[in-house]
């Protein structure tokens, strides 16, 4: 198997040459750019995975914790790090706690059901897969353990552009699953072009493209751990493996100067749905409407880009009454509760995602942590909304919430 110090770079992706993969393990480069002292310790991390006795997960953070013991140093500020101060980043979770609930009781709620739809497609509860790139630092097999996941959980899993595994072993390992695709429009449109005719051929339904990445945040933690974001980069090629002539992502990277009006260009080569990742504003939100998108995805990329913007929780209800309700708004950072996926409910989320706790997941247990992590949540889910009077999502509402006077 081929496992690597791992060098990341919000506009590289990586991947092993043609012939690289082995059989039954992902396609990874070799080319370690991370700092070499960390080689060693993904060996260990190894070891250790198989000497910790299993221990009871009763919540994310339990995860959490794990992951930290599990992971190499640079690895786990990779995952874990926000930008600048970790302002936004730790206000993600703050900011849900200002929140109390409102409960009805002596309602029948002898049965509670989770499921709901998105873009027209169902799903058993509202908790989804973010896209975050290189599931392979996390566990060896990567995005093929969380698209196993997702699918068995019945889920919407959001792969990213910088996935360490190829679309192709993405979907092949998980081929029920429901699946979106991440977009990071690279300055290179004819790159865009095939990749997103290629998910299209894929079965991903719909394209997520995030808009909080113009260039990459200040990420303190891997600077001093001497990520060097601009170096040393293998990038995998994004083009199918069928092609052999075309534009190569190797020589492209994030466009800058994307703005509202290439969302015409980019609506004109797909009909998947388009949604927008990283939306705060209200704004922004009525230009997301007004550019015939889909839907959006409320989020501060986990605190990770721009530090001391609006928790996603407070930005949400801003961003759901710009909509007035003609697409749908969903909302990523910092949920880590049953508690939070009803929330964010309550304030006009039709479904949430996570990004850090699946990662812990995987650096746990691989696909059997995803799996952990996904039905904690879903029942934690269902006991709030079962203790709250809801019977149904359709019945969770602004009446739940109160906000809190301290
Ligand atoms: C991310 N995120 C992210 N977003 C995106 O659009 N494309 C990507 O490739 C990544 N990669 C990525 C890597 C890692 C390690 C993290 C932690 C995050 C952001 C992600 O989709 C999501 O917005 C946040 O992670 C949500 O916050 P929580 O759930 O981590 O608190």
């Amino acid at each position: 198997m081929l496992r690597s110090g791992l060098l990341l770079g919000h506009f590289w992706e990586f991947g092993a040459e043609e012939g690289d993969e082995v059989a039954g393990t992902p396609r990874i480069m070799t080319t370690a750019s991370w700092p070499q002292v960390e080689e060693n310790t993904d060996m260990a991390t190894a070891s250790k995975r198989q000497k910790t006795p299993e221990m009871p997960f009763v919540c994310l953070t339990d995860f959490q914790a794990q992951a930290r013991e599990r992971l190499s140093k640079t690895t786990w500020d990779y995952i874990e790090g926000g930008a600048g101060e970790g302002f936004t980043k730790e206000d993600n979770i703050a900011a849900f706690k200002k929140i109390r609930l409102r409960p009805r009781y002596l309602k029948d709620v002898s049965e509670v059901d989770t499921r709901t739809i998105i873009q027209g497609e169902k799903i058993s509860a509202p908790i989804c897969i973010s896209p975050t790139g290189f599931h392979c630092l996390a566990w060896p097999d990567g995005e093929m353990s969380t698209a196993r996941a997702a699918q068995a959980a019945d889920i919407c899993y959001i792969t990213s552009t910088y996935a360490s595994c190829t679309l192709e072993d993405i979907v092949a390992t998980a081929p029920r699953g429901l699946r979106w695709f991440q977009l990071y429009v690279q300055r290179d449109r004819q790159l865009n072009k095939q990749l997103i005719q290629r998910v299209e051929s894929l079965g991903f339904k719909a394209l997520v493209i995030t808009v909080d990445v113009p260039i990459t945040g200040n990420r303190r933690h891997d600077i001093r751990n001497q990520v060097d974001l601009k170096t040393n980069l293998l990038l995998k090629d994004l083009r199918s493996p069928k092609e052999s002539s075309g534009p190569c992502l190797q020589m492209s990277s994030i466009d800058p100067s994307n703005c509202w009006d290439d969302l015409s260009w980019l609506q004109s080569i797909t009909q998947l749905p388009i949604i927008l990742k990283g939306i705060l504003t209200k704004e922004d939100a009525e230009l997301a409407v007004k550019h015939n998108v889909q839907g959006i995805i409320v989020s501060n990329h986990g605190g990770r880009q721009l530090d001391e913007v609006l928790a996603s929780i407070d930005a949400l209800t801003e961003v759901v009454a710009a909509v007035k309700g003609k697409i749908e708004v969903y909302l990523d950072g910092g949920i880590r509760t049953g508690n939070d996926v009803l929330k964010s409910l309550a304030l006009g989320a039709k479904c949430v995602f996570l990004g850090r706790p699946i990662l812990w997941g995987l650096a746990c247990k691989g696909e059997r942590g995803v799996e952990e992590v996904l039905n904690i949540l879903k029942n934690e889910f269902h006991t709030s909304m079962t203790l709250t009077g809801c019977r149904s999502v359709a019945e969770i509402n602004r009446d739940l919430i109160q906000f809190s006077r301290l």
